[in-house]
């Protein structure tokens, strides 16, 4: 969902709620069944279940998936499928007949090649050489003109509208050179992040919580995927058991608490949903309450625009995600990517820039927020990632279908190691300690 508006030069069309924003397909399909109906089970032993399962065995959780595989099987059906008995046969359904080949040096060291940042170096620098008042810089002029429309502060202060010479104004153009000047200038490969997101990302919510910045990492957190497997679930006290919660791309909770809970710890986004938000009036964005503090990662360098705008507006902390972080995470989703895509297809390395839309290739933010939650919890759960034939892309939409820009398939693998083997998980540092992670359907 990176691309999205990145090559808009006329206006940009009028702003679509988030999440159908977020969830915009490239390509549609016939409308889908309705999702198939599993038997309601008793909530108590879904629970014991899963506790049992987690205690005895907190890393072999598997994800089962394709294969029009849905519910049913598994350990009695229970809150976690795939006990260490089943992985084998899971994993076989997985690769549809082609073992995934092993990572060697050629894959890593394609892996390394970032096909955006051509683009990325080029718009950053328009961004910083262009001033306020430059009709030129279309996109960025009319991000600034439509705050003016919609930061109440600027209109209450004055009683009218701000305008992009007031002082104001002028003051967040230069936070937002700021800002990107040094996210531009420190996005680069370091394996060592991992360990310091807990400074990153948890310090500031401790902070903000009213309690002192510690380096404890949570107990347990709940990443919560939107995958249309999460309805009938009933997974939503299990999710709610865990300590933090973190929720993607303001998916909608209201009425589904039931299959998936209602707490939220982080609203994890990336910017093209703030970019949508920034459009409302205080900058609104808070489907779970605007004391949740939210997490994103930027898609394009204007965004920091709407970043500054927000973060002035929210109450919460508003938390860019470390460009280091970003850069580890595109690694990593790439290197699962080429693998898959030598397996399936049989054909070069260099073949995947075409297959895959080099430029446009991005992680989802469901991988970003999984690889956070590695780093800044003791223990992981993952609900609601993975797909079955019957099952809709996202929970609370009817799109069937999902970008093509992300490569699930590959990041299903990687959640699989993360799982099993996650020193096998390519360009973290050796010294980063993976917690269990358990993955739930
Ligand atoms: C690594 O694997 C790819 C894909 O199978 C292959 O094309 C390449 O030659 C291999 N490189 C090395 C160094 O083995
Ligand atoms: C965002 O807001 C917080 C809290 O108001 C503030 O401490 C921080 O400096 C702001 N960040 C930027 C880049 O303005």
């Amino acid at each position: 969902m990176c691309q999205l508006n990145r090559a808009a030069s006329p206006p940009p069309p009028p702003p679509p709620p988030p999440s159908i924003a977020a969830a915009a397909p490239r390509r549609s399909k016939p409308a889908s069944p309705a999702p198939m109906k599993r038997p309601a089970r008793p909530l108590f032993s879904i629970l014991l279940l899963a506790l049992l399962a987690v205690a005895l065995t907190c890393r072999t959780a598997l994800l089962r998936r394709g294969g029009g595989v849905s519910g049913g099987g598994g350990v009695g059906g229970g809150g976690v499928v795939g006990g260490p008995f089943e992985l084998e046969g899971a994993a076989q359904s997985v690769m549809r007949g082609a073992p995934l080949p092993d990572l060697n040096s050629s894959m890593l060291r394609y892996a390394e090649i970032d096909a955006s940042e051509e683009w990325l170096k080029k718009e950053t620098e328009q961004l910083l050489e262009g001033d306020l008042a430059s009709s030129g810089r279309f996109r960025t002029y009319g991000t600034w003109r439509r705050f003016n429309h919609h930061d109440p502060k600027a209109r209450n202060s004055r009683g009218m509208p701000a305008t992009l010479r007031s002082p104001m104004f002028y003051r967040y153009w230069l936070d937002f050179r700021r800002n990107l000047r040094d996210w531009a200038r420190s996005k680069r490969f370091q394996p060592d992040v991992m360990d310091d997101l807990v400074r990153l990302v948890k310090h500031p919510l401790d902070r903000h919580a009213g309690l002192p910045a510690s380096d404890r990492r949570y107990a347990s957190c709940a990443v919560v995927g939107n995958s249309g497997i999460l309805l009938q679930s009933g997974h939503g006290e299990l999710i709610d058991s865990h300590e933090a919660v973190i929720r993607l791309n303001n998916a909608r909770i209201e009425n589904f608490g039931r299959d998936v809970g209602s707490k939220t710890t982080i609203s994890f986004v990336n910017s093209n949903i703030l970019h949508f938000c920034a459009r409302r009036e205080g900058c609104f964005c808070h489907p779970y309450g605007p004391s949740v503090p939210m997490a994103m990662y930027i898609c394009q360098p204007a965004h920091f625009l709407d970043y500054i705008m927000c973060n002035a507006s929210h109450k919460a902390p508003l938390i860019v995600t470390d460009p280091r972080f970003d850069v580890l995470c595109a690694r990593i989703v790439k290197s699962y990517s080429l693998r898959r895509f030598v397996a399936e297809t049989g054909r070069p390395l260099e073949a995947w820039d075409a297959a895959h839309d080099a430029a446009n290739f991005h992680y989802s933010s469901g991988m970003q927020a999984v690889m956070l939650a590695a780093g800044i919890c003791d223990r992981v759960s993952l609900f609601g990632f993975g797909k079955s034939a019957a099952a809709k892309h996202h929970y609370y939409t009817n799109q069937k279908s999902e970008l093509g820009l992300h490569h699930y398939e590959a990041e299903y693998d990687l959640y699989r190691d993360l799982a099993q083997q996650p020193r096998a998980i390519p360009f973290v540092s050796a010294k980063f300690r993976f917690p269990p992670v358990a993955i739930y359907r």
